[in-house]
């Protein structure tokens, strides 16, 4: 999904629109949730987190298919799949 999604945080009760344009962590640092992040391109793993649901859409090039089975995302370049994304923070 290349359009709009939503971001859940789970553990907050959070939720923030990820517009086409932005990262999950671009849309996090605007509602004030500063997750931990680096290289912003999908390669050092600092912006990871677990999914709680819904479908990821991996852009990185980091995780193998264990790591994304897992439930593994890296917050920096990754998308959804699903309208609603929920994130274990
Ligand atoms: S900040 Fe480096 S992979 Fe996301």
């Amino acid at each position: 999904m290349d359009g709009t999604f939503t971001v859940r945080l789970r553990k907050s009760g959070q939720t923030v629109e990820v517009g086409p344009d932005e990262s999950i962590l671009t849309a996090l640092n605007r509602i004030g949730v500063h997750h931990p992040s680096s290289c912003w391109g999908g390669m050092c793993g600092v912006c990871l987190a677990r999914v709680a649901s819904g479908d990821p859409d991996h852009r990185d090039f980091i995780l193998n298919e264990r790591e994304r089975q897992s439930k593994l995302i890296v917050l920096c370049c990754s998308r959804s799949l699903s309208p609603v994304l929920e994130l274990d923070l």
